[in-house]
Protein backbone atom coordinates (compact mmCIF):
# COMPACT_ATOMS: atom_id res chain seq x y z
CA UNK A 1 0.00 0.00 0.00
CA UNK A 2 1.23 3.76 -0.95
CA UNK A 3 2.08 5.33 2.07
CA UNK A 4 1.76 9.07 2.68
CA UNK A 5 4.35 10.69 3.90
CA UNK A 6 2.63 13.92 3.87
CA UNK A 7 -0.47 12.99 4.97
CA UNK A 8 1.64 11.32 8.12
CA UNK A 9 3.31 14.45 9.01
CA UNK A 10 0.08 16.41 8.95
CA UNK A 11 -3.36 15.07 9.30
CA UNK A 12 -4.88 17.95 7.48
CA UNK A 13 -7.84 17.54 9.84
CA UNK A 14 -6.20 19.66 12.15
CA UNK A 15 -5.36 22.63 9.59
CA UNK A 16 -8.71 22.80 7.94
CA UNK A 17 -11.07 25.60 8.11
CA UNK A 18 -9.97 27.10 11.29
CA UNK A 19 -11.24 30.88 12.34
CA UNK A 20 -9.10 32.74 9.75
CA UNK A 21 -8.39 30.61 7.36
CA UNK A 22 -11.42 32.02 5.42
CA UNK A 23 -10.70 34.07 1.92
CA UNK A 24 -11.50 37.51 2.49
CA UNK A 25 -14.97 38.82 2.23
CA UNK A 26 -16.70 35.44 3.38
CA UNK A 27 -17.54 33.80 6.05
CA UNK A 28 -15.52 30.85 7.34
CA UNK A 29 -15.75 28.61 4.59
CA UNK A 30 -16.25 24.82 5.24
CA UNK A 31 -15.51 21.84 3.69
CA UNK A 32 -18.64 20.66 2.37
CA UNK A 33 -19.27 19.39 -1.27
CA UNK A 34 -16.87 17.58 -3.89
CA UNK A 35 -13.76 19.17 -5.60
CA UNK A 36 -10.90 17.06 -5.13
CA UNK A 37 -8.37 19.77 -3.70
CA UNK A 38 -11.33 19.85 -1.06
CA UNK A 39 -12.04 16.30 -0.48
CA UNK A 40 -8.44 15.43 0.43
CA UNK A 41 -8.17 18.39 2.64
CA UNK A 42 -5.46 20.21 0.60
CA UNK A 43 -5.50 23.66 -0.03
CA UNK A 44 -3.02 26.01 0.11
CA UNK A 45 -5.26 28.88 0.28
CA UNK A 46 -6.74 27.21 3.26
CA UNK A 47 -3.39 27.36 4.92
CA UNK A 48 -2.45 31.35 5.48
CA UNK A 49 0.97 31.75 6.68
CA UNK A 50 2.46 35.18 4.85
CA UNK A 51 2.19 38.47 7.10
CA UNK A 52 2.88 41.69 5.99
CA UNK A 53 6.77 41.47 6.52
CA UNK A 54 6.89 38.42 4.89
CA UNK A 55 5.04 39.80 1.70
CA UNK A 56 7.36 42.70 2.35
CA UNK A 57 10.82 40.68 2.10
CA UNK A 58 8.89 38.34 -0.83
CA UNK A 59 8.67 41.21 -3.01
CA UNK A 60 11.90 43.46 -2.55
CA UNK A 61 13.59 39.81 -1.91
CA UNK A 62 12.64 39.27 -5.56
CA UNK A 63 13.17 42.89 -7.09
CA UNK A 64 16.68 43.10 -5.82
CA UNK A 65 18.60 40.35 -7.39
CA UNK A 66 21.07 40.45 -9.94
CA UNK A 67 19.57 44.30 -11.99
CA UNK A 68 20.83 46.77 -9.72
CA UNK A 69 24.50 45.48 -9.41
CA UNK A 70 25.00 44.74 -12.60
CA UNK A 71 22.41 46.75 -15.34
CA UNK A 72 23.55 50.53 -14.59
CA UNK A 73 26.05 50.20 -17.62
CA UNK A 74 23.13 49.42 -19.99
CA UNK A 75 21.22 52.32 -18.59
CA UNK A 76 23.84 54.64 -18.69
CA UNK A 77 25.74 53.70 -21.73
CA UNK A 78 22.46 54.20 -24.10
CA UNK A 79 21.35 57.53 -22.39
CA UNK A 80 23.91 58.87 -22.69
CA UNK A 81 24.98 60.78 -19.16
CA UNK A 82 24.36 60.29 -15.64
CA UNK A 83 21.87 62.34 -15.47
CA UNK A 84 19.21 61.18 -17.93
CA UNK A 85 20.86 57.52 -16.40
CA UNK A 86 19.41 58.81 -12.97
CA UNK A 87 15.63 59.98 -15.27
CA UNK A 88 15.25 56.67 -16.61
CA UNK A 89 15.81 54.35 -12.61
CA UNK A 90 12.95 56.68 -11.64
CA UNK A 91 10.63 56.29 -15.01
CA UNK A 92 11.56 52.62 -14.70
CA UNK A 93 10.62 52.62 -10.87
CA UNK A 94 7.66 54.46 -11.02
CA UNK A 95 6.27 52.29 -14.02
CA UNK A 96 6.72 49.46 -11.90
CA UNK A 97 5.07 50.96 -9.06
CA UNK A 98 2.12 51.73 -11.23
CA UNK A 99 1.46 48.19 -12.58
CA UNK A 100 2.32 47.04 -8.85
CA UNK A 101 -0.55 49.02 -7.67
CA UNK A 102 -2.98 47.88 -10.58
CA UNK A 103 -2.22 44.77 -9.52
CA UNK A 104 -2.74 45.05 -5.75
CA UNK A 105 -6.19 46.65 -6.85
CA UNK A 106 -6.87 43.26 -8.66
CA UNK A 107 -5.31 41.52 -6.12
CA UNK A 108 -7.44 42.83 -3.33
CA UNK A 109 -10.81 42.26 -5.60
CA UNK A 110 -9.65 38.45 -6.55
CA UNK A 111 -7.81 37.51 -3.66
CA UNK A 112 -6.90 34.19 -4.88
CA UNK A 113 -3.01 32.48 -5.72
CA UNK A 114 -2.26 32.89 -9.45
CA UNK A 115 -1.98 36.15 -9.87
CA UNK A 116 -2.32 37.13 -13.70
CA UNK A 117 -3.73 33.82 -14.69
CA UNK A 118 -6.80 34.09 -12.40
CA UNK A 119 -7.79 37.91 -13.46
CA UNK A 120 -7.40 37.28 -17.22
CA UNK A 121 -9.14 34.38 -16.87
CA UNK A 122 -11.83 35.82 -14.93
CA UNK A 123 -11.78 39.64 -17.18
CA UNK A 124 -11.14 38.11 -20.52
CA UNK A 125 -11.60 34.59 -20.65
CA UNK A 126 -10.27 31.21 -19.60
CA UNK A 127 -8.51 30.68 -23.13
CA UNK A 128 -6.31 34.41 -21.78
CA UNK A 129 -5.34 33.17 -18.49
CA UNK A 130 -4.42 29.95 -19.79
CA UNK A 131 -2.14 31.55 -22.09
CA UNK A 132 -0.04 33.66 -19.50
CA UNK A 133 0.02 30.44 -17.55
CA UNK A 134 1.50 28.28 -20.60
CA UNK A 135 3.91 31.34 -20.95
CA UNK A 136 4.61 31.63 -17.24
CA UNK A 137 5.43 28.15 -16.23
CA UNK A 138 7.54 27.10 -19.58
CA UNK A 139 9.16 30.05 -20.36
CA UNK A 140 8.72 33.43 -17.83
CA UNK A 141 9.18 31.87 -14.56
CA UNK A 142 11.94 29.33 -15.28
CA UNK A 143 14.06 31.59 -17.73
CA UNK A 144 14.01 34.94 -15.21
CA UNK A 145 15.11 31.99 -12.55
CA UNK A 146 17.73 30.93 -15.00
CA UNK A 147 19.11 34.38 -15.94
CA UNK A 148 19.48 35.06 -12.02
CA UNK A 149 20.88 32.02 -10.99
CA UNK A 150 23.39 32.20 -14.27
CA UNK A 151 24.29 36.11 -12.56
CA UNK A 152 24.72 34.17 -9.06
CA UNK A 153 26.72 31.46 -10.31
CA UNK A 154 29.02 34.37 -12.21
CA UNK A 155 29.68 36.17 -9.35
CA UNK A 156 30.04 33.34 -6.50
CA UNK A 157 32.88 32.14 -8.76
CA UNK A 158 34.47 35.63 -9.23
CA UNK A 159 34.49 35.62 -5.74
CA UNK A 160 36.07 32.57 -5.22
CA UNK A 161 39.02 33.07 -7.52
CA UNK A 162 39.28 36.68 -8.27
CA UNK A 163 39.34 38.34 -11.28
CA UNK A 164 41.11 35.25 -12.91
CA UNK A 165 37.26 34.18 -13.32
CA UNK A 166 37.22 35.61 -16.75
CA UNK A 167 39.15 32.85 -18.19
CA UNK A 168 37.45 29.69 -16.69
CA UNK A 169 35.52 27.86 -18.26
CA UNK A 170 31.56 28.91 -18.59
CA UNK A 171 30.49 26.14 -17.60
CA UNK A 172 31.58 26.22 -13.97
CA UNK A 173 29.35 29.38 -14.09
CA UNK A 174 26.52 27.11 -14.71
CA UNK A 175 27.14 24.03 -12.51
CA UNK A 176 27.27 26.98 -9.34
CA UNK A 177 23.98 27.94 -10.87
CA UNK A 178 22.52 24.69 -10.78
CA UNK A 179 23.69 24.02 -7.40
CA UNK A 180 21.75 27.52 -6.44
CA UNK A 181 18.79 26.03 -8.21
CA UNK A 182 18.23 22.73 -6.14
CA UNK A 183 19.31 24.31 -3.07
CA UNK A 184 16.39 26.92 -3.33
CA UNK A 185 13.82 24.27 -4.34
CA UNK A 186 15.42 21.88 -1.89
CA UNK A 187 14.75 25.07 0.77
CA UNK A 188 11.34 25.65 -0.53
CA UNK A 189 9.94 22.08 -0.70
CA UNK A 190 10.76 21.27 2.76
CA UNK A 191 8.76 24.45 4.17
CA UNK A 192 7.00 27.54 2.98
CA UNK A 193 8.18 28.67 6.08
CA UNK A 194 11.86 28.18 5.77
CA UNK A 195 11.95 29.54 2.21
CA UNK A 196 9.89 32.69 3.78
CA UNK A 197 12.62 32.95 6.46
CA UNK A 198 14.76 32.80 4.31
CA UNK A 199 13.94 35.75 2.25
CA UNK A 200 13.36 37.82 5.53
CA UNK A 201 16.89 37.60 6.39
CA UNK A 202 18.56 37.93 2.72
CA UNK A 203 15.68 41.12 2.68
CA UNK A 204 17.76 42.89 5.56
CA UNK A 205 20.75 42.19 3.87
CA UNK A 206 20.26 43.53 0.38
CA UNK A 207 19.08 46.46 1.91
CA UNK A 208 22.87 46.55 4.31
CA UNK A 209 24.38 46.32 0.69
CA UNK A 210 22.54 49.09 -0.78
CA UNK A 211 22.85 51.36 1.65
CA UNK A 212 26.26 50.68 2.64
CA UNK A 213 27.30 51.56 -0.87
CA UNK A 214 25.04 54.75 -0.61
CA UNK A 215 27.02 55.79 2.53
CA UNK A 216 30.40 54.66 1.19
CA UNK A 217 29.76 56.68 -1.95
CA UNK A 218 29.24 59.61 -0.32
CA UNK A 219 31.72 59.44 2.65
CA UNK A 220 34.23 59.03 -0.25
CA UNK A 221 32.60 62.05 -2.44
CA UNK A 222 32.72 64.20 0.67
CA UNK A 223 36.10 63.31 2.25
CA UNK A 224 38.17 61.65 -0.85
CA UNK A 225 39.45 58.86 1.40
CA UNK A 226 40.71 56.39 -0.20
CA UNK A 227 40.18 53.09 2.41
CA UNK A 228 42.46 51.29 0.38
CA UNK A 229 45.24 53.60 1.82
CA UNK A 230 46.57 55.03 -1.18
CA UNK A 231 46.17 57.94 -2.67
CA UNK A 232 43.09 59.87 -2.01
CA UNK A 233 40.38 59.21 -4.56
CA UNK A 234 39.18 62.39 -6.61
CA UNK A 235 35.57 63.26 -6.27
CA UNK A 236 34.03 62.57 -9.64
CA UNK A 237 32.42 64.89 -10.91
CA UNK A 238 30.00 65.13 -14.12
CA UNK A 239 28.62 67.21 -16.20
CA UNK A 240 25.38 65.82 -15.45
CA UNK A 241 23.24 65.88 -18.10
CA UNK A 242 26.09 66.58 -21.02
CA UNK A 243 25.68 64.09 -23.80
CA UNK A 244 22.59 63.13 -23.28
CA UNK A 245 20.96 61.49 -26.03
CA UNK A 246 17.83 62.60 -28.19
CA UNK A 247 17.04 59.11 -29.43
CA UNK A 248 13.87 57.45 -28.56
CA UNK A 249 14.78 53.67 -28.79
CA UNK A 250 17.69 53.94 -27.22
CA UNK A 251 15.70 55.60 -23.97
CA UNK A 252 13.14 52.74 -24.67
CA UNK A 253 16.10 50.22 -24.38
CA UNK A 254 17.76 51.69 -21.34
CA UNK A 255 14.69 51.42 -20.06
CA UNK A 256 14.09 47.61 -20.18
CA UNK A 257 17.15 47.40 -18.66
CA UNK A 258 16.09 49.37 -16.03
CA UNK A 259 12.47 47.78 -15.93
CA UNK A 260 14.57 44.26 -15.21
CA UNK A 261 16.19 45.35 -12.19
CA UNK A 262 12.52 46.29 -10.92
CA UNK A 263 10.60 43.36 -12.15
CA UNK A 264 9.31 40.96 -10.06
CA UNK A 265 6.87 43.38 -8.58
CA UNK A 266 3.92 41.56 -9.77
CA UNK A 267 4.81 38.25 -7.38
CA UNK A 268 2.93 39.07 -4.46
CA UNK A 269 0.04 38.61 -6.42
CA UNK A 270 0.75 34.59 -7.05
CA UNK A 271 0.45 34.31 -3.51
CA UNK A 272 -2.16 36.75 -2.30
CA UNK A 273 -4.15 33.52 -1.21
CA UNK A 274 -1.90 32.68 1.39
CA UNK A 275 -2.00 35.94 3.14
CA UNK A 276 -3.27 35.90 6.65
CA UNK A 277 -4.79 39.55 5.74
CA UNK A 278 -4.86 39.87 2.18
CA UNK A 279 -6.85 42.81 1.81
CA UNK A 280 -5.02 45.18 4.25
CA UNK A 281 -1.33 44.15 3.70
CA UNK A 282 -1.19 43.41 -0.47
CA UNK A 283 -1.62 47.14 -0.98
CA UNK A 284 0.77 47.84 1.81
CA UNK A 285 3.46 45.67 0.69
CA UNK A 286 3.13 47.46 -2.66
CA UNK A 287 3.74 51.28 -1.42
CA UNK A 288 6.22 50.31 1.16
CA UNK A 289 8.15 48.27 -1.05
CA UNK A 290 7.92 50.47 -4.63
CA UNK A 291 9.06 53.61 -2.94
CA UNK A 292 12.05 51.41 -0.73
CA UNK A 293 13.22 49.94 -3.53
CA UNK A 294 13.04 53.37 -6.21
CA UNK A 295 15.22 55.33 -3.40
CA UNK A 296 17.75 52.56 -2.56
CA UNK A 297 18.09 52.46 -6.48
CA UNK A 298 18.77 56.00 -6.89
CA UNK A 299 21.07 56.32 -4.10
CA UNK A 300 23.34 53.49 -5.49
CA UNK A 301 23.50 54.78 -8.85
CA UNK A 302 24.66 58.30 -7.64
CA UNK A 303 26.82 56.47 -5.12
CA UNK A 304 28.55 54.43 -8.23
CA UNK A 305 28.72 58.07 -9.85
CA UNK A 306 30.17 59.99 -7.27
CA UNK A 307 33.14 57.49 -7.14
CA UNK A 308 33.74 55.35 -10.36
CA UNK A 309 34.62 57.07 -13.38
CA UNK A 310 31.82 57.32 -16.04
CA UNK A 311 34.19 54.81 -18.77
CA UNK A 312 33.97 52.66 -16.19
CA UNK A 313 30.09 52.59 -15.11
CA UNK A 314 29.62 52.48 -19.14
CA UNK A 315 31.45 49.23 -19.77
CA UNK A 316 31.28 47.62 -16.73
CA UNK A 317 28.70 44.23 -15.90
CA UNK A 318 29.64 43.90 -12.91
CA UNK A 319 29.72 48.01 -11.43
CA UNK A 320 29.48 46.68 -7.87
CA UNK A 321 32.54 44.94 -7.92
CA UNK A 322 34.43 47.71 -9.67
CA UNK A 323 32.67 50.27 -7.06
CA UNK A 324 34.27 47.64 -4.05
CA UNK A 325 37.77 47.60 -5.58
CA UNK A 326 37.80 51.15 -6.43
CA UNK A 327 37.16 52.05 -2.73
CA UNK A 328 38.77 49.01 -0.89
CA UNK A 329 40.65 46.98 -2.81
CA UNK A 330 40.42 43.44 -3.52
CA UNK A 331 38.79 42.99 -0.13
CA UNK A 332 35.91 45.33 -1.76
CA UNK A 333 35.39 43.55 -4.73
CA UNK A 334 35.60 40.05 -2.88
CA UNK A 335 32.80 41.12 -0.37
CA UNK A 336 30.61 42.84 -2.56
CA UNK A 337 30.96 39.55 -4.72
CA UNK A 338 29.68 37.69 -1.94
CA UNK A 339 27.05 40.16 -1.32
CA UNK A 340 25.73 40.09 -5.01
CA UNK A 341 25.35 36.82 -4.66
CA UNK A 342 23.81 36.27 -1.73
CA UNK A 343 21.48 38.67 -3.23
CA UNK A 344 21.21 36.99 -6.44
CA UNK A 345 20.40 33.84 -4.22
CA UNK A 346 17.53 35.22 -2.28
CA UNK A 347 15.85 36.37 -5.63
CA UNK A 348 15.89 33.29 -6.53
CA UNK A 349 14.27 32.00 -3.96
CA UNK A 350 11.57 33.94 -3.75
CA UNK A 351 11.36 33.64 -7.42
CA UNK A 352 11.09 29.79 -7.08
CA UNK A 353 8.57 30.21 -4.35
CA UNK A 354 5.82 32.15 -6.19
CA UNK A 355 7.17 30.00 -9.40
CA UNK A 356 6.24 27.01 -7.88
CA UNK A 357 2.68 28.66 -7.01
CA UNK A 358 1.54 29.16 -10.75
CA UNK A 359 2.78 25.74 -11.27
CA UNK A 360 0.46 24.57 -8.32
CA UNK A 361 -2.87 26.93 -10.25
CA UNK A 362 -2.24 25.27 -13.08
CA UNK A 363 -1.89 21.92 -11.83
CA UNK A 364 -5.41 22.48 -10.09
CA UNK A 365 -6.97 24.13 -13.26
CA UNK A 366 -5.99 20.89 -14.65
CA UNK A 367 -3.59 22.69 -17.39
CA UNK A 368 -1.02 20.71 -16.78
CA UNK A 369 -1.37 16.97 -15.18
CA UNK A 370 -2.61 17.54 -12.10
CA UNK A 371 0.06 15.86 -9.77
CA UNK A 372 1.46 19.40 -10.49
CA UNK A 373 -1.20 20.80 -8.57
CA UNK A 374 -0.77 18.48 -5.40
CA UNK A 375 0.34 19.56 -1.59
CA UNK A 376 2.93 16.70 -0.18
CA UNK A 377 4.69 14.16 -1.29
CA UNK A 378 2.83 10.91 -1.60
CA UNK A 379 -0.32 9.77 -2.58
CA UNK A 380 -3.55 11.58 -1.78
CA UNK A 381 -6.56 11.55 0.29
CA UNK A 382 -5.21 8.01 2.61
CA UNK A 383 -5.22 8.75 6.12
CA UNK A 384 -2.79 7.07 7.96
CA UNK A 385 -3.38 4.60 10.55
CA UNK A 386 -2.40 5.60 14.08
CA UNK A 387 0.34 3.34 13.77
CA UNK A 388 2.06 4.57 11.36
CA UNK A 389 1.62 7.97 12.34
CA UNK A 390 3.64 7.13 15.49
CA UNK A 391 6.41 5.85 13.95
CA UNK A 392 6.53 9.32 11.55
CA UNK A 393 6.66 11.12 14.69
CA UNK A 394 9.23 9.41 16.75
CA UNK A 395 11.01 8.23 14.37
CA UNK A 396 14.51 10.23 12.60
CA UNK A 397 16.40 12.62 14.34
CA UNK A 398 17.17 14.56 11.15
CA UNK A 399 13.22 14.85 10.36
CA UNK A 400 12.01 15.65 13.86
CA UNK A 401 15.10 18.35 14.31
CA UNK A 402 13.90 19.79 10.82
CA UNK A 403 10.14 19.83 11.89
CA UNK A 404 11.06 21.52 14.97
CA UNK A 405 12.76 24.22 13.08
CA UNK A 406 10.36 25.19 10.69
CA UNK A 407 7.07 23.97 11.84
CA UNK A 408 4.74 26.30 13.63
CA UNK A 409 3.13 23.18 15.19
CA UNK A 410 4.02 19.54 15.39
CA UNK A 411 1.11 18.58 12.28
CA UNK A 412 1.77 21.30 10.32
CA UNK A 413 4.33 22.77 7.90
CA UNK A 414 6.83 20.45 6.60
CA UNK A 415 6.86 19.41 3.08
CA UNK A 416 3.13 21.15 2.97
CA UNK A 417 4.49 22.65 -0.27
CA UNK A 418 3.99 21.92 -3.74
CA UNK A 419 6.75 20.04 -3.77
CA UNK A 420 6.16 18.47 -7.58
CA UNK A 421 5.27 21.90 -8.90
CA UNK A 422 8.54 22.57 -7.25
CA UNK A 423 10.57 20.06 -9.12
CA UNK A 424 8.97 20.72 -12.65
CA UNK A 425 10.06 24.05 -12.24
CA UNK A 426 13.37 23.36 -11.24
CA UNK A 427 13.62 20.98 -14.29
CA UNK A 428 12.81 23.73 -16.48
CA UNK A 429 14.87 26.72 -14.94
CA UNK A 430 18.19 23.59 -14.90
CA UNK A 431 17.58 23.00 -18.75
CA UNK A 432 17.55 26.78 -19.54
CA UNK A 433 20.50 27.34 -17.34
CA UNK A 434 22.60 24.83 -19.49
CA UNK A 435 21.07 25.17 -22.94
CA UNK A 436 19.67 29.14 -22.62
CA UNK A 437 21.39 31.86 -24.55
CA UNK A 438 21.50 35.01 -21.79
CA UNK A 439 20.17 37.68 -24.34
CA UNK A 440 17.26 35.54 -26.49
CA UNK A 441 15.98 34.74 -22.62
CA UNK A 442 15.94 38.21 -21.92
CA UNK A 443 14.47 40.07 -24.85
CA UNK A 444 11.51 37.59 -24.84
CA UNK A 445 11.06 38.06 -20.91
CA UNK A 446 10.47 41.70 -21.84
CA UNK A 447 8.24 41.30 -24.50
CA UNK A 448 6.52 38.15 -23.52
CA UNK A 449 6.11 39.36 -19.43
CA UNK A 450 5.01 43.30 -20.73
CA UNK A 451 2.58 42.12 -23.14
CA UNK A 452 0.94 40.46 -20.20
CA UNK A 453 1.55 42.92 -17.98
CA UNK A 454 0.10 45.26 -19.92
CA UNK A 455 -3.02 42.94 -20.87
CA UNK A 456 -4.09 42.29 -17.70
CA UNK A 457 -3.63 46.01 -16.29
CA UNK A 458 -5.92 46.70 -19.52
CA UNK A 459 -8.06 44.19 -18.03
CA UNK A 460 -8.46 46.07 -14.47
CA UNK A 461 -9.96 49.18 -16.59
CA UNK A 462 -12.45 46.60 -18.29
CA UNK A 463 -13.30 45.01 -15.35
CA UNK A 464 -14.29 48.74 -13.55
CA UNK A 465 -16.74 49.27 -16.14
CA UNK A 466 -17.84 46.24 -16.43
CA UNK A 467 -17.97 45.24 -13.05
CA UNK A 468 -18.04 48.78 -11.07
CA UNK A 469 -19.75 47.27 -7.75
CA UNK A 470 -17.39 44.40 -7.78
CA UNK A 471 -15.88 45.10 -4.00
CA UNK A 472 -13.01 46.38 -4.40
CA UNK A 473 -11.19 46.62 -0.98
CA UNK A 474 -8.39 48.68 -2.49
CA UNK A 475 -8.48 50.97 -5.38
CA UNK A 476 -5.97 53.05 -6.58
CA UNK A 477 -6.59 56.40 -9.12
CA UNK A 478 -7.58 55.23 -12.67
CA UNK A 479 -4.90 57.33 -13.94
CA UNK A 480 -2.18 54.61 -12.35
CA UNK A 481 -3.70 51.58 -14.69
CA UNK A 482 -3.53 54.40 -18.00
CA UNK A 483 -0.26 55.50 -17.57
CA UNK A 484 1.05 52.08 -17.19
CA UNK A 485 -0.76 51.13 -19.44
CA UNK A 486 0.73 53.96 -22.18
CA UNK A 487 4.05 53.44 -21.26
CA UNK A 488 4.27 49.69 -21.55
CA UNK A 489 2.40 49.48 -25.28
CA UNK A 490 5.13 52.17 -26.25
CA UNK A 491 7.72 50.04 -24.99
CA UNK A 492 6.01 46.88 -26.45
CA UNK A 493 5.50 49.16 -29.76
CA UNK A 494 8.96 49.96 -29.71
CA UNK A 495 9.99 46.62 -29.41
CA UNK A 496 8.41 45.37 -32.12
CA UNK A 497 10.13 47.90 -34.40
CA UNK A 498 13.31 47.44 -33.04
CA UNK A 499 13.57 43.20 -32.96
CA UNK A 500 10.67 42.43 -35.13
CA UNK A 501 12.10 38.67 -34.96
CA UNK A 502 12.42 38.10 -31.71
CA UNK A 503 8.85 39.67 -31.07
CA UNK A 504 7.70 36.82 -33.86
CA UNK A 505 8.86 34.28 -32.17
CA UNK A 506 7.20 35.40 -28.64
CA UNK A 507 3.61 35.69 -30.51
CA UNK A 508 4.44 32.00 -32.27
CA UNK A 509 5.06 30.40 -28.64
CA UNK A 510 1.85 32.16 -27.10
CA UNK A 511 -0.46 31.69 -29.88
CA UNK A 512 1.30 27.37 -29.94
CA UNK A 513 -0.70 27.48 -26.66
CA UNK A 514 -3.89 27.52 -28.10
CA UNK A 515 -4.18 24.17 -29.75
CA UNK A 516 -2.68 22.74 -26.36
CA UNK A 517 -5.71 24.57 -24.58
CA UNK A 518 -8.30 22.81 -26.12
CA UNK A 519 -6.72 19.53 -25.40
CA UNK A 520 -6.22 19.88 -22.20
CA UNK A 521 -9.77 21.65 -21.66
CA UNK A 522 -10.87 18.05 -23.37
CA UNK A 523 -9.03 15.64 -21.32
CA UNK A 524 -10.24 17.55 -18.43
CA UNK A 525 -14.13 17.29 -19.22
CA UNK A 526 -13.63 13.98 -19.78
CA UNK A 527 -11.12 13.59 -16.73
CA UNK A 528 -13.95 15.28 -14.81
CA UNK A 529 -16.89 13.29 -16.09
CA UNK A 530 -15.09 9.82 -15.21
CA UNK A 531 -14.34 10.01 -12.59
CA UNK A 532 -16.49 12.67 -10.79
CA UNK A 533 -14.09 15.33 -10.23
CA UNK A 534 -16.08 18.39 -9.38
CA UNK A 535 -15.60 22.07 -8.87
CA UNK A 536 -12.31 22.57 -8.60
CA UNK A 537 -11.62 21.40 -12.11
CA UNK A 538 -14.18 23.87 -13.45
CA UNK A 539 -14.30 26.90 -11.45
CA UNK A 540 -11.19 28.24 -12.05
CA UNK A 541 -12.04 30.44 -8.93
CA UNK A 542 -12.91 27.70 -6.75
CA UNK A 543 -11.62 28.05 -3.37
CA UNK A 544 -12.99 26.45 -0.57
CA UNK A 545 -16.53 25.93 -2.27
CA UNK A 546 -16.89 29.81 -2.79
CA UNK A 547 -17.47 31.61 -6.10
CA UNK A 548 -15.17 33.85 -7.51
CA UNK A 549 -16.16 36.69 -6.39
CA UNK A 550 -14.85 35.30 -3.16
CA UNK A 551 -18.43 34.75 -1.56
CA UNK A 552 -20.51 31.59 -0.96
CA UNK A 553 -21.74 29.68 -3.73
N1 LIG B 1 14.61 42.36 -10.54
C1 LIG B 1 15.30 41.11 -10.52
C2 LIG B 1 16.77 41.33 -10.65
O1 LIG B 1 17.24 42.41 -10.65
C3 LIG B 1 14.82 40.20 -11.59
C4 LIG B 1 13.47 39.68 -11.34
C5 LIG B 1 13.07 38.67 -12.33
N2 LIG B 1 11.69 38.48 -12.31
C6 LIG B 1 11.09 37.43 -11.77
N3 LIG B 1 9.83 37.39 -11.75
N4 LIG B 1 11.79 36.46 -11.29
O2 LIG B 1 17.51 40.39 -10.72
Amino acid sequence: STFDFAANLFPLSSTADGAGYAPIGAPTATTGGGGIARRNGRSLEKHKTLTYLNGLSLVVGLIIGSGIFSTPSQVNSKVGSPGAGLVVWVIAGVLAWTGAASYAELGGAIPLNGGAQVYLAKIIGELAGFLFTWSAVLVLKPGSSAIIAIIMGEYLVRAAVGAEAEELSPWINKVVALLGVFAVTFLNSVSTRLGTRMNDMLMFLKFVALIGVTVIGIVVAATGYSFKGSANMDWKTHEWFEGTSSDISAWAVALYAGLWAYDGWDNTNYVVGEFRNPTRDLPRVIHTAMPLVIISYCLANAAYFLVLPLETINSSNTVAVMFGSQVFGPIGALVIAIIVSASCFGALNASTFTSSRIVYVAGKEGYIPSVFGRIGIGSTGTNPTPSQLNTIRTRGWFLKKLRSIVADDEDTNLFFTPVFALILNATLTATYVLVGEFGTLLTFYGVAGYTFYFITVLGLIILRVKEPNLERPYKTWITTPIIFCCVSLFLLSRAVFAQPLQTLIVVAFVVAGIPVYFWRIRGRDHVGKREGMGAAMFDPYETDGLTGDGRPP
